[in-house]
């Protein structure tokens, strides 16, 4: 994990520049369902990069605490975003005193090893409050490794089939929809899924 924190503090800048300037059609439809389905205005924003996801929130009158365990990217999003508070955390043992309305995790447990998600998804049973929502979007795919991208930064990436999310999810929420997306413009497709807590 640390090899891809480490390339996002080297890539920060020019990676939140592109989450900027571009907002894909599976991330509009994603915020609308979430916004539909989240009953009160407090929201996680778990592995939150430059922010991007939390401006849009935020302008839909949310209140979001984003977490993320790069510092670069942090920087961005506090400098990108002044009305959202941003933290520094790894998913894998968050201790946040409080409880949200809605759990936004995009593209984000991509990043960690199959076998401690359960644990992370878990967690964000306890963060919840009655009736809270998780949006959770993973590449779709098998297995997991590593992608070496310009100039040799490095990143680790899990691979999930649609029923394997599923299951991921299923033993502490009820899922109420799944989206298999096309393919976007990096060819990848996505799995999306939001939950309600049981
Ligand atoms: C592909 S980016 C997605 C960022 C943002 N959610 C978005 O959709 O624009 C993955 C993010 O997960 C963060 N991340 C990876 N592993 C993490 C961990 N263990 N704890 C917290 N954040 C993590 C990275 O730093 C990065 O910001």
């Amino acid at each position: 994990m640390d090899q891809t924190i480490n390339t996002y503090n080297r890539i920060a800048h020019q990676y939140a520049e592109s989450r900027w300037n571009a907002v894909s059609r599976f991330r509009i439809r994603a915020y609308k369902k979430f916004i539909k389905y989240v009953k009160g205005t407090e929201i996680l924003d778990a592995g939150c990069g430059p922010g991007k996801d939390a401006a849009i929130l935020i302008s839909k009158g949310f209140n979001v605490i984003g977490v993320d365990a790069s510092k670069g990217l942090l920087k961005e999003a506090k400098s990108r975003v002044p009305e959202g508070t941003f933290i520094l955390g790894d998913l894998r043992n968050l201790r946040l005193k409080r409880k949200f309305d809605g759990i936004w995790c995009c593209a984000s447990l991509l990043h960690l090893r199959k076998a401690d998600v359960g644990e992370v998804i878990n967690s964000f049973k306890k963060m919840l409050n009655a009736d809270g929502i998780l949006f959770i979007a993973l590449k779709l795919g098998e297995g997991e490794s590593i992608k070496t991208y310009n100039y040799g930064n490095k990143r680790f990436f899990a691979y999930y089939k649609k029923a394997e999310a599923e299951k991921l999810v299923s033993g502490e929420f009820k899922i109420i929809e799944t989206y298999v997306s096309a393919k976007d413009k990096h060819g990848d497709r996505w799995v999306e899924i939001f939950a309600r807590i049981k």
